[in-house]
């Protein structure tokens, strides 16, 4: 099989590096991949978000079945593309892709649909919502309606802060089309967990659960990110947590799609926070998480192509989901700066970090120049390490992270411990 695989962080160096393993696979390319992924996969510089180019490529190449791993190419339809094209595909519609690239889409969904989730009224006049904040408790939180590089939430701890987020998303404009939008919402308060699950539109299949680390810095402090670490299972969810959320979320969530017409197949996330009155839906995301991937999957011990196959063919049921009883722990190593401008092209020494029994480094923002392992963006690497309990995962973890060099890395030291 030729394989695509559409992205180039370390969730796709994660998913490349699985399907690199099933024995069907003759070929992989990846749009635009990454350092790392080329050691598995033939990179091409060609955008994630560029679908035209995307889809003439595919047809060029013999494509197979193609993976469409990131947020952007998942709204902009690539997976309607390529299917159009007779490609096979994992991931979901750009009409199903609206549960994450449209927030408004995702409360009426869980409003309509009895799912439970924090209280909410949107706003397309600055007016209002301005006056709405005004007359509200805080913390309230705001965000922005459509995708905005997972910067368009803002938990706002006082009006002045609610004013400014209402400010830049519908006045400034800093979303574009996405901030025109906006929800200001209860805020939550409870542990946060994430699942990544499977879904053929009739079966759903969890992973095993996560806990993201967003915050930039140690003790949860500082601006958020994109995600600077991982642990999985997360400790606070339990198999009765488990059981409510099968029952009241996740069956609820792919039954309510379909009753949309709009039949979600592919990784579909569950951001959660776990409350004192049960678990509430905070985001749904149309993808595997990143870096939650990269902490998740490397405890999947079924075929994730196989997986991926059945779900494109609306055949989950049939197929085996299992995953180890271990536990992962993974570390973004970042570059200085990040998560705001950072400086990027420096080399990176990874020293005997791979050598570590049950450690992975997976590559998001690196490229080979010359045979050169040099870095390219904002987080560089996600160094997970699988182990039989959450305490030896962390401790090898940190030891292969401590092996690793490049100027200006930087990373949390406090994953799983707080
Ligand atoms: P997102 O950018 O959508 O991943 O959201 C970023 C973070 O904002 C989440 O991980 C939560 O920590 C926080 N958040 C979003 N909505 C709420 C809410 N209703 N209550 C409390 N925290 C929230
Ligand atoms: N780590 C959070 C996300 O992928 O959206």
């Amino acid at each position: 099989m030729n394989i695509l695989i559409i992205g180039g962080g370390g969730r796709e160096h994660v998913i490349t590096k699985l399907i690199a393993k099933n024995p069907k696979v003759t070929k992989i390319y990846a749009l635009p991949g990454n350092g790392g992924i080329s050691q598995l996969a033939e990179c091409v510089k060609i955008s994630a978000e560029d679908i035209n180019s995307i889809v003439s490529f595919a047809k060029v190449h013999d494509i197979d079945f193609a993976v469409v791993a990131p947020d952007d190419p998942l709204a902009l339809g690539a997976v309607d593309r390529l299917e159009d094209e007779g490609i096979k595909c994992f991931g979901p519609t750009q009409k199903a892709a609206m549960i994450e690239s449209s927030k408004v889409f995702a409360k009426e969904l869980m409003k309509k649909y009895g799912i439970p989730t924090a209280r909410y009224e949107v706003f397309t006049e600055i007016d209002k919502a301005l006056s709405h904040a005004a007359l509200s408790d805080c913390p309230i939180v705001i965000k922005a309606d459509g995708l905005a590089k997972g910067k368009g939430v803002t938990v706002a701890e006082n009006f002045q802060q609610a004013k400014d987020a209402i400010i830049s998303c519908m006045k400034d404009k800093i979303f574009d089309k996405s901030g025109e939008r906006i929800i200001i919402e209860e805020c939550l308060t409870g542990h946060e967990a994430t699942v990544l699950a499977f879904t053929d539109g009739k079966t759903i299949v969890p992973m095993v659960s996560s806990m993201d680390h967003k915050r930039a810095y140690d003790g949860n402090r500082g601006p958020n990110t994109g995600g600077m670490g991982v642990i999985a299972p997360n400790p606070y969810y339990t198999p009765e947590i488990a059981d409510y959320c099968m029952k009241n979320i996740f069956l609820p969530t792919v039954e309510a799609m379909n009753k949309e017409g709009r039949t979600f197949k592919g990784c579909l996330y569950f951001g959660l926070m776990l409350t004192k009155d049960g678990p509430k839906v905070i985001e749904y995301n149309c993808r595997f998480g990143d870096p939650e991937a990269e902490a998740v999957l490397p405890l999947m011990k079924s075929d994730l192509l196989d997986v991926m196959t059945a779900v494109s063919d609306e055949r989950l049921a049939d197929v085996d989901v299992s995953f180890t009883d271990g536990a992962s722990c993974c570390v973004v190593c970042a570059s200085s700066g990040y998560p705001g401008h950072v400086l990027t092209g420096y080399e990176i020494d990874l020293g005997e970090s791979e050598n570590l029994e049950g450690v992975e480094v997976f590559h998001a923002g690196t490229k080979l120049e010359d045979g050169k392992l040099i870095t390219s963006g904002g987080r560089v690497l996600a160094v997970n390490a699988v182990s039989s309990d959450l305490e030896s995962a962390k401790e090898k973890a940190y030891e292969a992270v401590k092996l690793i060099n490049f100027s200006g890395m930087r990373y949390r030291t406090d994953i799983g411990s707080i």
